[in-house]
């Protein structure tokens, strides 16, 4: 799916099947995600495909980083210290949208600080909020409390959230494997 050029922001694209796209002056749905691994990202297009909806990936402007350690523990200092990290882009023009599918990947019992951004950075007052959350098995923590608070003047309605392979247990079983592969020496 290719990023269209202005005036779409970065990161803003229309859906995949353009038959599907949304008529214009009609209410609009706009899908917003971030995602680490893809598992967010596969559902967030899915959305927008089936709903003919716009779609913007929400990336922080410092990218978080690609080894799996050291992005607990930013997601952890993150978490700790309220911190909002800036956003590569925002989305140009909110106001067309009357839906906001939301989605993204549960870090340290929570939603990301990114999302907490994004929430702080948009203007939902009026629209419906929808979330959509991956997790890796211990479920939503307070991240629903989380929108909630960040967005307090949207109609936060009940989503969709899915266990979805854990980073930690991929890296945890490929270690195991390399402990038995019989390597010649
Ligand atoms: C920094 C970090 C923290 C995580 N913390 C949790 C957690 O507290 N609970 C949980 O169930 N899964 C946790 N996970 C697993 C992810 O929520 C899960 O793998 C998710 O589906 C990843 O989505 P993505 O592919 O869209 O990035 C964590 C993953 C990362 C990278």
């Amino acid at each position: 799916m290719a990023a269209l050029a202005l005036p779409l922001g970065a990161g803003l694209s229309k859906p995949a099947h353009a038959s599907n796209a949304q008529q214009a002056g009609a209410s609009k749905v706009l899908v917003a995600y971030h995602t680490r691994t893809g598992h967010t990202r596969l559902i967030a297009r899915q959305v927008s495909r089936a709903l003919g909806a716009d779609i913007f990936e929400i990336r922080t402007s410092d990218p978080y980083p690609e080894d799996y350690e050291e992005q607990v523990a930013v997601a952890q200092r993150q978490k700790e210290a309220g911190f909002e990290p800036l956003l590569a882009a925002t989305v140009p023009d909110l106001v067309p949208y009357n839906t906001v599918f939301l989605g993204f990947p549960i870090w340290g019992m929570t939603a990301p600080a990114v999302i907490r951004s994004f929430l702080s950075k948009h203007d939902l007052s009026g629209k419906t909020l929808v979330p959509f959350i991956t997790h890796g098995g211990y479920g939503l923590g307070d991240s629903l409390d989380v929108l909630a608070a960040h967005a307090p003047k949207a109609r936060l309605i009940s989503g969709f959230s899915k266990q979805c392979e854990q980073e930690r247990q991929t890296l945890q079983d490929v270690t195991n494997w390399l402990g038995r592969v019989d390597l010649p020496g």
